[in-house]
């Protein structure tokens, strides 16, 4: 097959069998395929799109590209959640040893913040000691022991994606939503899975800024996986304001200690049994039940131990990480607080130094936001809004000139 040939079908609008996709991911992986043709093929994609079975195709491929994690018959139920990320979206901490307490195992393979959207694996990264980086025995080895298992993607698992990803990073291709259907779901089959939740989100501080945009996002996700032999459900929801009370590393680390003991945020727990019960054995009530009585707070902890964590640390992640200034953003109004944009705050926190701009940036686990005050709240001249977490007076004081922006009080 001539790659410039299937380049030029794509750019006009052809449809690629998926021998053509098959060839074309394969050469890419073994660097048969230079990057300026890979490029030039996801610019096509992105401007002409792709048909669901090109889609598929694409995320077969890829998954195909590298190993897979494999399992036994008569090994439990594998499950798992994926979220297109937000502010404050914690959610994973506390949903996989949930979902491990009812006798499902949850194989998670997360990824890293980008931009203002935190990521599972540098929130993981506060607890001291811990290690996302396991090889696939390791990996078998916690599930085996705890039921789950919360890493990032190994060497082995879709190559082609990490190539792809970091390609369509810096060739403005990665808002293309067939490429990004292949890309998450080609991880996510990867783990081998009975049953997968898609959390897909909209809003100011989402990847997907229309509600049209996620729908549409969600209905390619739900197709590859049920094409795939996943079940496959979604609960699509606005990212208007932050998740739960926090937004930055040990922050929300400290916020899920405090949901896996059951005691909120009321808005953290309700996402996390939503998701969690679109993919359980158990309802909603069980799940609950089992969250309340600290049975996923222990099985957390074991996770944590397993995997290389300092479990003593876990009920005082913000003396561990404590950042040298902290300051109160005050109403300065009374009335019902309507905005607590979840943008504004991300991109805040993001300038905190607690995220990343570009893939190598270093990354500061005590700053970020926290006691963040929800919407609907009546509140009064004076009350604590948020909490400003920096590492320095000058980023304190330009945070909370800043903030003010991001927040309506009527
Ligand atoms: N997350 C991924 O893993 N891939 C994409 O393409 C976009 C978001």
């Amino acid at each position: 097959m001539h790659i410039p040939t299937l380049i030029e079908h794509k750019r006009d609008g052809g449809v690629l069998s998926s021998g053509d996709i098959r060839h074309v991911i394969d050469a890419f992986t073994r660097g048969d395929m230079p990057e300026y043709q890979m490029s030039a093929l996801a610019m096509a994609i992105y401007f002409r799109g792709m048909t669901p079975e090109e889609t598929a195709a694409l995320t077969e491929a890829m998954l195909h590209s590298g190993t897979m994690l494999l399992w036994n018959d008569h090994d439990p139920m594998r499950v798992d959640k994926h979220s297109t990320g937000g502010i404050g979206d914690k959610t994973s901490l506390i949903l996989a040893p949930l979902l491990a307490c009812d006798n499902v195992w949850v194989p998670m393979i997360s990824g890293r913040g980008l931009g203002i959207t935190g990521g599972t694996l540098d929130k993981l990264e506060s607890i001291p000691g811990f290690r996302t980086q396991l090889n696939e025995v390791e990996i078998h080895n916690v599930i085996d022991r705890i039921g789950c298992v919360m890493v990032g993607q190994t060497a082995g698992i879709c190559p082609a994606d990490k190539k792809l990803y970091a390609l369509r990073d810096v060739t403005g291709t990665v808002p293309s939503i067939p490429l990004i259907t292949a890309s998450i779901m080609s991880k996510k089959l990867a783990e081998g899975l009975n049953r997968l939740v898609l959390d897909v989100k909209w809003g100011s501080g989402a990847f997907m800024k229309t509600e049209a945009d996620a729908h549409h996002l969600a209905q390619s996700l739900v197709t590859v996986g049920q094409a795939m032999g996943v079940r496959s459900s979604v609960r699509l929801s606005a990212m208007n304001e932050p998740t739960g009370e926090s937004a930055g590393n040990a922050l929300e680390v400290a916020e899920c200690v405090r949901c896996l003991k059951g005691e909120g945020p009321q808005d953290l727990e309700d996402i996390v049994l939503d998701l969690a019960s679109a993919v359980s054995i158990s309802p909603r009530a069980e799940l609950r039940a089992m969250l309340h009585r600290g049975e996923a707070w222990l099985k957390f902890q074991k996770m944590v131990q397993a995997q290389g964590g300092n479990v003593e640390t876990l009920e005082k992640m913000t003396s561990v990480h404590r950042a040298p200034f902290i300051g109160e953003l005050k109403a300065t109004a009374s009335g019902t607080l309507t905005k607590m944009d979840a943008g504004g705050i991300g991109q805040a926190v993001l300038e905190l130094g607690a995220g990343r701009s570009k893939a190598a940036d270093p990354i500061d686990y005590a700053v970020g936001c926290d006691q963040i005050a929800k919407t609907g709240t009546q509140v009064q001249a004076g009350d604590v809004l948020l909490r400003v977490h920096a590492r320095t007076k000058g980023a304190l004081f330009r945070t909370l000139d800043l903030l003010p922006h991001s927040i309506e009080i009527v």
